[in-house]
Order: C-alpha cells, then sequence, then structure tokens
C-alpha cells in the first residue's frame, strides 16, 4: 500500500470551496415550484379548523395543503417497514393524515406557490384553529408516568435491575451522585433539503441531504406506495449530518406537493424547524453509583438512565458505555422513559457515549479523588480485560497505551491531585481526562469499479461522504488496488441507482465499503492481468500471478521491470474500451453484527456459529485530556488545549480522521460549555430558536487540539483493520473538562453545558 493511510488531500475538497459540488437544495428544475411547511403553535391537542381561504388567494400561491385534503400515505407498520428495509425513520408520526398535534412546531399544513417568499408569506395568512390539551413538557415530572424499555437496540435493555444495592452497601468506599445533560439539537451547515420530481404518476426522483441514500429511497417508497426502483435518490454532498440525516417525511410532503401541483417542489428546512422537526438528543438524568474496595478496584457499577421520547421508540440509550467499560464484578444498567410532547429524539453524535461519557467518567474521578488515586491510574486498575457482559475479548483493545500516550503528550504528570493549586494570573488551571468509547460496526456493501482504456477509473458506490473523507478514502483504496495515483480515480457515491451501501451512521462507512471497493478493484485487476498471462504479444505471457506485481498503471515481472505491460496495452490488443468489475461483500466471517452494536446500525445479518461476531466484541477506545482556565469572577471557562488519543483500529487517511477527531472534540467541547435547547414550559416551544441563542462553539472558542492515534489495524473487523472514527472522537469530551474544572477550582458541576451560573 503506498497511498492509504498517507494524509491525502480532500478529493472533492476544491469542488467544495470553490461552491461547485452541488448540494439538495441546487439541484434547481425547471418549472419548480416551493414548498413551506406550516407548524403547529400548541403541542398537544388538535387542530379543529382552518381557514385557507386568504392564503389561496396570495400572490403566487398554488396550493395548500392540509390533513383535509393531503393524499393519503401508508400508514406506520414497524413490522412492515422493517422489511422494507427502512431503519433511521426520523418520527413515527406521518405527517398531514390526521388532526392531532404531539409537539410544538409540528408540520400541520404545506403551502406550495411560485417562489420561496410567496410560500412563507401566505403561511403566515392560514387562520387555524385549535383544541390545546395539556402538554407534558417536564422530564422530572414525567417520568412516573413513562415507561422501563424492555429492548435497546435489539438487546436486553435493563440490566440486573436492583442487583448492586447490597454490593454498593457493603463496599468501603462509595460514591452516588446524578448528573444531568441538556437537550441538544442537530445544526450542521446545511440544513435538510428536499426536491422532489415526478415522471409520471408512478416514478420519483429525490435530491435529499441525507446520510443513507438507500434508505430514504425505501421510506419515500414505503410511505408513497411506490416500487423502490422506481424511487430514485441522489445525495452527493452532504453540508453535515450527525446523525439528523436519516430521514424525515420532509421528503414525503415534498413528493405530496409534487403529486397535488405536478411541478417539480423544493422544500428547504429553516434553522427554525432545525429546532422542532428534524430530531435532537434527548436530555438525560443519569445517576450512578460506584463501590470499590480498599485498594480501588470497583465492586460493583450502577447506572440508572432517565430521558424522553415522543410517540417514537426511540431514547438517549445513555448507559451503552457503562456496558463496556471497566471490571466490575456486577453492573446495573437500568432505563426510565417519559413521553413529552417534544419532537421525536433522534441519534446525535455518539448517541448514548456522548452524554453517557459525561455521567461515568465524572463519577470515576469522583470516586478516584474519593481514594486519593490519580483518575487515571484508577482508570488503568479498573481497566476491563474483556467485554464485561459478553465475555468475549475485544478485537483489539489499545485502550491502555492510549492511556499513556495521552498522559505523555498532555503532560499528565505536571497535575496536582488537590484542585486549586495552580494559577496563572487570575485564571485557576486545572487538568482533567475521560475514556473515549464507541463500538465498531460494519455491514455488508457493494461497489463496482469501471476502467476505460485511456485509464480513467470510476468507483460507485451508494454510500455517503457526510463531510467524513468517504470520497478520499475509497479513491486512495482503488489507487492502491490497481496501482495507480489517485487523480486517475473519480468516485461516485450518493445515488441509490449505484450499487447498495450502508447509511452512513453507526462510524461504520469506512469498515464496511472499504472492503467493497478493494474485492471490486482486484477482481479488475485480476481479470486484467488473465487477459495479460493469455496474450503471445504480452511480455507477461505464461507466467503465473505470484510472478506479476503492478504499478504506474501497468503489470511487471517481479525484480524485472523491463518486463512489463501496461493496462492501456492489454485493453487495446484485447479491443476493450471499458472493463468492469462488481461485488458484494458481506462481513459473514468477520464482524458478522448478529446483533445490532450501534444505534445507526442496519438491519444485521445474522452471523455464523463460530464467526468473530460471536467470539469478539467490537469496540474502539480512547483517552481525552483537557486544560481549562477558569475565571473566577466571571464564571467562565476556557478549554486551553486538549489532547485526544485514539485507539481506531488502522488509519486511511491522516489527515481526514485527525479532522474527525477534531470535529468530534469540539462537538464535544460544545455538549460541555454551551449546547442547550431550552423549552418555555408554558408553550412547549423552544426559546433557542437560531444559532444567535443556540450556541455552538466558534473559532475562538476551540483550543489546540493535539490528536493522537495508536494506528494498529483490528485484525478481525476486515481485511484492513479499520474501525470508524466520526462519533468517538465526542466520547469523553465533556467529562474531561468537567473534571478539568474541578481541578482547577475544587467544584463539581454535574450538569452539562457547564455555564458560569453553575460556576458562581
Ligand atoms: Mo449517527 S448518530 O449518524 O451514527
Amino acid at each position: 500500500m503506498t497511498v492509504i493511510g498517507k494524509p491525502v488531500d480532500r478529493v472533492d475538497g476544491r469542488l467544495k470551496v470553490t461552491g461547485v459540488a452541488t448540494y439538495a437544495a441546487e439541484f434547481n428544475q425547471p418549472n419548480m415550484a416551493y414548498a413551506f411547511p406550516v407548524r403547529s403553535t400548541i403541542a398537544k391537542g388538535t387542530v379543529t379548523a382552518f381557514d385557507t381561504a386568504a392564503a389561496e388567494k396570495s400572490a403566487g400561491v398554488i396550493a395548500v395543503l392540509t390533513h383535509k385534503n393531503a393524499s393519503r400515505i401508508k400508514a406506520l407498520n414497524p413490522g412492515e417497514q422493517m422489511k422494507a428495509g427502512i431503519i433511521f425513520l426520523g418520527e413515527d408520526l406521518v405527517p398531514l393524515q390526521d388532526n392531532k398535534v404531539h409537539y410544538f412546531g409540528q408540520f400541520i399544513a404545506l403551502v406550495v406557490a411560485e417562489t420561496y417568499e410567496q410560500a412563507r408569506h401566505a403561511t403566515v395568512l392560514l387562520k387555524i384553529t385549535y383544541a390545546s390539551e395539556k402538554h407534558a413538557i417536564d422530564l422530572k415530572s414525567e417520568l412516573q408516568k413513562g415507561f422501563k424499555p424492555t429492548k435497546l437496540f435489539g438487546e436486553e435493555a435493563q440490566i440486573n435491575p436492583g442487583k448492586t444495592a447490597d454490593l454498593i452497601a457493603a463496599s468501603p468506599h462509595k460514591i452516588e451522585h446524578t448528573y444531568t445533560t441538556s437537550t441538544e439539537n442537530h445544526h450542521p451547515m446545511e440544513p435538510h433539503a428536499a426536491i422532489a420530481v415526478w415522471e409520471g404518476t408512478d416514478k420519483l426522483t429525490l435530491y435529499d441531504a441525507t446520510q443513507g441514500v438507500g434508505v430514504t429511497r425505501a421510506i419515500a417508497a414505503y410511505f408513497l406506495n411506490l416500487k423502490p426502483e422506481n424511487v430514485r435518490v441522489i445525495s452527493p454532498y452532504v453540508g453535515g449530518g450527525f446523525g439528523c440525516k436519516g430521514a424525515w417525511f420532509h421528503i414525503v410532503l415534498a413528493a405530496m406537493a409534487g403529486q397535488v401541483t405536478k411541478r417539480p417542489i423544493k422544500l428547504v428546512i429553516t434553522r427554525q424547524m432545525m429546532q422542532t422537526n428534524v430530531g435532537r438528543r434527548g436530555a438525560t438524568i443519569q445517576k450512578i453509583a460506584l463501590g470499590t474496595d480498599h485498594n480501588g478496584k470497583l465492586t460493583a457499577i450502577r447506572h440508572h438512565n432517565e430521558t424522553y421520547t415522543n410517540l417514537a421508540q426511540f431514547f438517549e440509550p445513555s448507559g451503552l458505555q457503562t456496558a463496556v467499560l471497566y471490571e466490575a464484578p456486577l453492573r446495573e444498567i437500568t432505563y426510565q422513559v417519559a413521553r413529552l410532547n417534544i419532537g421525536t429524539p433522534t441519534f446525535m453524535r455518539a448517541p448514548g457515549e456522548a452524554p453517557g461519557t459525561f455521567a461515568l467518567e465524572s463519577a470515576m474521578d469522583e470516586m478516584a479523588f474519593e481514594m486519593k488515586i490519580d483518575p487515571l491510574e484508577f482508570r488503568v486498575l479498573n481497566h476491563a480485560a474483556a467485554d464485561p457482559i459478553k465475555k468475549h475479548p475485544f478485537s483489539c483493545d489499545n485502550l491502555l497505551e492510549c492511556y499513556s500516550t495521552g498522559a505523555e503528550k498532555f503532560g499528565w504528570s505536571n497535575r496536582r491531585m488537590q484542585p486549586r493549586q495552580t494559577r496563572n494570573g487570575k485564571y485557576l488551571v486545572g487538568y482533567g481526562m475521560a475514556t473515549a468509547t464507541y463500538p465498531a460496526g460494519r455491514s455488508s456493501a457493494s461497489a463496482r469499479v469501471q476502467m476505460t482504456v485511456k485509464g480513467e477509473i470510476k468507483v460507485m458506490t451508494a454510500a455517503a461522504d457526510i463531510g467524513t473523507g468517504t470520497y478520499t478514502v475509497l479513491a486512495q483504496t482503488a489507487a492502491d488496488v490497481l496501482g495507480v495515483s489517485v487523480d486517475r480515480i473519480t468516485v461516485k457515491i450518493g445515488d441509490s441507482s449505484l450499487p447498495p451501501a450502508p447509511i452512513a451512521g453507526g462510524s461504520q462507512t469506512t469498515a464496511s465499503v472499504h472492503p467493497a471497493v478493494l474485492a471490486a478493484c482486484e477482481m479488475l485487476r485480476e481479470d486484467l492481468m488473465k487477459l495479460a498471462v493469455a496474450d503471445a504479444k504480452s511480455k507477461l505471457n505464461g507466467r503465473k500471478a505470484e510472478e506479476i506485481a503492478f504499478a504506474n498503471a501497468k503489470f511487471f515481472v517481479k525484480g524485472d521491470a523491463s518486463m512489463s505491460d501496461s493496462y492501456e496495452g492489454i485493453m487495446r490488443r484485447n479491443g476493450k474500451v471499458m472493463m468492469e468489475a462488481c461485488t458484494t461483500v458481506t462481513p459473514a466471517s468477520g464482524v458478522g453484527l448478529g446483533t445490532p452494536v450501534a444505534p445507526c446500525m442496519p438491519v444485521p445479518t445474522a452471523p455464523e456459529e463460530n464467526s468473530d461476531a460471536k467470539k469478539y466484541s467490537f469496540h474502539s477506545f480512547g483517552a481525552q485530556f483537557a486544560e481549562v482556565w477558569v475565571d473566577e469572577d466571571f464564571g467562565t471557562i476556557r478549554v486551553r488545549r486538549m489532547t485526544s488519543v485514539q485507539d481506531v483500529g488502522r488509519i486511511m487517511n491522516e489527515k481526514t480522521a485527525r479532522s474527525q477527531i477534531i470535529g468530534g472534540v469540539i462537538f464535544g467541547l460544545g455538549a460541555a460549555l454551551m449546547e442547550a435547547t431550552e423549552y418555555d414550559h408554558r408553550w412547549a416551544n423552544p426559546v433557542t430558536r437560531s444559532l444567535a441563542d443556540y450556541h455552538v462553539p466558534v473559532n475562538l472558542d476551540v483550543p489546540e487540539i493535539d490528536v493522537h492515534f495508536i494506528g494498529k489495524p483490528d485484525p478481525h473487523i476486515s481485511p484492513i483493520g479499520a474501525r470508524g472514527i466520526g462519533e468517538i472522537g465526542i466520547t469523553g469530551v465533556s467529562a474531561a473538562i468537567a473534571n478539568a474544572v474541578f481541578n482547577a477550582t475544587g467544584k463539581r458541576i454535574r450538569s452539562l453545558p457547564l455555564t458560569m451560573d453553575k460556576l458562581l
């Protein structure tokens, strides 16, 4: 391998920075009309009347759709949806089918007009009468009426309920604390957007901003009663997707508007709608209890998780990391979920682990302080040698090396155990650390590769590049396997007509799609070599495959570069203008994924007996270190630097990998210091409606982030040994920062975000 691993520039970078890359809302169509959704202004109840007269008369308006006149689409049916390949459906609420309102901001009507402005204007002319009911908005008070989920991604949700009480009570050292995290909203740079183009009444093309064209196609086909092969979803570039761009019903709304108006329809979700209609990370209340013996060995871990959902089953699975980290004779992980009148929660970068590591890793820091053990030492002492619940070994675990590398790079030895020991001018300086973890997934994927006689190579697969580097890594793969330079490769992704690939969720794209592209390129190379070997005019005629090497678009005899034959020569002599290979790779003997290991994972195929999936537990690990400076007069916290060491298997591209971790750490920094969706309990509306009041980190908030990789290939996940990298970067970050704040100030803040009011 000459290109894999190298910090190759993004092959799509120039297209993006020059504005040439086309995003969903930019695929303008002739005769296109614009749809603008109308949102409810109550959180629970019914719409009793729509007066659409004024809106309909408004300039440019073509149609007003409400539950009264909208076409009937297929009802929810989880079993049937599963069979249709629908995962990642945003919400369990089919739009415009009845007059019920379940949350503030729910789409209750749609105005279609000649221009965006005309459509938007007409929405304010609609007169809507409601019958309100009392809404549920307060998590704490609604939990009692909530439910105890039995299943979490196909496994038992409640682990050992009630069983740790005696052990913890009998432990010589114990702590018990409650940690809370806020509701957070997705704000990728590109909001959701779709353009729906009908051809007749049974063929639909959708340009959509999606993490998975296959899943989006399945959803559109299912709910609109179309044959999947008659729906094409195109999404070549995605301006960020962190779990929010599964599929939401805006695509179906756009298609419904197209059916009525017989026009192509553009529907763009506004920044305000991002707060209400396309998912969020639900707030959590997490109670953690730890017990240890006299030597600091954990005796039991208890983690009770409380959160909410709406109508759907999805809830923030904040206990996930607690099932994976640390040795302990017994652990208890339980959930209680309320039903609130807030739009459905959804996947958001490391769903579960992001808020869950805040609680667990804060508690670990508290226990270490209680015992006067260095918090890093405390983690080493309790490191899990194998999966604590499944008891399998990990496929590849270098967590201890993450700790030691991080400690060295960060300068952990300069940390003082007692808080308030280090000052710089008026600032109190503190160091904190935490463990990072995220499951490693892999699904089946397909790829097609074509080579023209001119040496142009096209790699095709219905994968997504949500900003992660998929284009680049797949180009590197093909370049290596075919022995050509990266600039000869064109990667075509983000189109459901291409060979299927999994959704870009669960940090699994590289682990899943790389093996497919590798296999297709190898098939093509072998076909080409066979032509040469069989050709009397080739210098490779009659040679054995083992004798032949390849580079620079040529085959040659190992040790004698003069005995060569170019790909072009071989194809010309054989009269081939183009050659291609296509294959599907199912991780049957690798990670069979018998049970979904990550929330964003597609429906798994059953693993074979004795497959690696049954023998190993697949996880990535890391260590996060933070230095904070706290101004006690103002209660402000500034993160001065962070070190992030990640054990994610082989690194495919040093540059894009590093960017992934930096992005994840910044995501974690946002959750730690500023991100919170606040609701006015009187109306259940989010008062943080835009980026002016829903704060995310800006450049000045982001310190130097020092990223290191262990880089050892995972021998069990795939031939190349690369695990996912998209989500782990966020995990542990908020705990490392909160722990550093404690080390600086002696104040333990158990509630995110760490705003100044909590510090003062
Ligand atoms: Mo996801 S939260 O896009 O794996």
